[in-house]
């Protein structure tokens, strides 16, 4: 993917703030601290586009962000952190589902998962709402710099095993070292071509 230009649009936690439009869009999901705002940071390669977790506040929105004009990437607020207030772990879930059931040109959620911890129920709820609404999930485990090869493997087979998934749908990617930047790539384009968009 030729990284062109990439801009913030908006926040959003109801449809009626989402961008409006039909650009094709691929959402980053998965708990709190995982990685996503570094993956979407990586992917458009851009230090800061997506605030890191130091600056908290933004990241129990809906974030888009436009991509080359031609695409939209939005960050998903993460779940299961525990020092976030009950009121706004009650409001993530009817927020989740909303979005997933009222976006149509949602193509695909990237679901990231850290590979030194074995899946939380909120993993496994995320894939539940991605089937029963027909998305595309793509499994991107991350943080595979801070294991070895072999732990990697061992983990791998933990992390599949939990979500009741192949050990080859999963996709290995570390912000660190970008490895495994164009697979996530070459597998986010084959979701936003399959309708005909690019
Ligand atoms: P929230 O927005 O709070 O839900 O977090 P997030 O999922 O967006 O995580 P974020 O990208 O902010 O990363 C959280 C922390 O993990 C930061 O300190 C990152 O530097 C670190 N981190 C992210 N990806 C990697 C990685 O691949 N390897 C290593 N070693 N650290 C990473
Ligand atoms: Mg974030």
């Amino acid at each position: 993917m030729i990284i062109k230009s990439t801009e913030f649009i908006k926040s959003a936690v109801k449809p009626n703030q989402y961008p409006e439009g039909d650009l094709p869009e691929i959402a980053f999901a998965g708990r709190s601290n995982v990685g996503k705002s570094s993956l979407i940071n990586v992917l458009v390669n851009r230090k800061n586009l997506v605030r890191t977790s130091s600056t908290p506040g933004r990241t129990q929105l809906i974030n888009f962000f436009n991509v080359n004009g031609t695409f939209t990437l939005v960050d998903l607020p993460g779940y299961g952190f525990a020092r976030v207030p009950l009121a706004v772990k009650k409001e993530w879930g009817p927020m989740m589902e909303t979005y997933f059931a009222k976006r149509a040109n949602l193509r695909g959620v990237v679901l990231i998962l850290d590979v030194r911890r074995t899946p939380v129920a909120e993993d496994s709820q995320m894939l539940q709402w991605l089937r029963a609404y027909d998305i595309p999930a793509l499994l991107v485990v991350t943080k595979c710099d801070k294991v070895s090869r072999n732990e990697q493997g061992k983990q791998a087979d933990i992390i599949a095993r939990t979500l009741g998934v192949l050990k080859s749908e999963l996709c290995f990617f570390s912000a660190h070292t970008r490895n495994g930047t164009e697979s996530v790539w070459k597998r986010i384009e084959a979701l936003l071509d399959e309708n005909g968009a690019s």
